[in-house]
């Protein structure tokens, strides 16, 4: 009886040395699984993030990239100019990067961080790093006064506020190529392709209002 007594308190505390070594195992399964689930979050959120934060903006601008047809069109209708361009909301670059191969010192500026440092990758991999600039900024807090050449590939939401912005900023030398959808109150002074691919284009000298230089009887109190 004694020698069970032993052997039976022997084989209590294995038991309870097992059971606790197998509550330490699952506590650090546990934590093991949270991170893995928690990290699992944090990188998703980090990467759909910057797609999903657009669509919760007072205006909804989303990735939508250029067709390659609506990239000719915005170069043809480019052709005669050289100079500064920049791309509103650069996307993945492919705008800035084909305007800097056909010669523009092109710049793009756009709200999502993925999108940039991927543009900044694919201009170094197609050799036009040196021509092109990529930032991460809100359209909304850059000026473009020292652009000559300017695209947007927008919403029409937004296209209103944006001919006021183009209007108070640029020189009456640049021109505005709109993709897709044309500026409300402005009138082209060219058009190029069509559905989808139709972009407009209008020159700063027509939607400025002329610079009058009054004599001083002339000028208003
Ligand atoms: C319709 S896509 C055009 C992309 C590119 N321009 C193209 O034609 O391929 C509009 C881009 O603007 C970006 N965007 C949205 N809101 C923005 C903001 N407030 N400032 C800068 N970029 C913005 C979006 O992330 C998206 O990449």
């Amino acid at each position: 009886m004694s020698e069970f007594g032993i052997e039976s308190n022997h084989s209590t505390e294995t038991h309870k040395q097992g059971s606790a070594g197998d509550s330490s195992f699952k506590k650090r399964l546990g934590i093991f699984a949270t991170c893995v689930v928690g990290g699992s979050l944090v990188a998703l959120y980090a990467v759909t993030g910057p797609f999903i934060a657009p669509a919760l903006r007072k205006v909804c601008l989303p990735f939508v990239p250029a067709t390659r047809t609506q990239i000719e069109n915005v170069l043809k209708v480019l052709k005669t100019r050289s100079g500064s361009l920049v791309d509103i909301g650069s996307g993945d670059g492919r705008i800035v990067i084909a305007a800097a191969k056909s010669g523009f010192k092109a710049v793009g500026f756009e709200l999502n961080p993925w999108l940039v440092w991927y543009s900044r990758f694919k201009a170094w991999r197609e050799g036009v790093h040196h021509n092109t600039s990529f930032y991460i900024s809100d359209l909304w807090k850059v000026s473009f006064s020292e652009y000559s050449n300017v695209v947007i590939f927008g919403v029409p939401q937004m296209m209103e506020q944006l001919e006021v912005k183009l209007q108070t900023e640029l020189q009456s030398s640049a021109k505005v190529v709109a993709c897709r959808f044309p500026f409300p109150t402005w009138t082209p002074d060219d058009v190029a392709g069509e559905g989808i691919d139709t972009v407009w284009v209008y020159n700063a000298k027509t939607f400025k209002p002329p610079i009058r230089n009054y004599k001083d009887s002339e000028r208003p109190n």
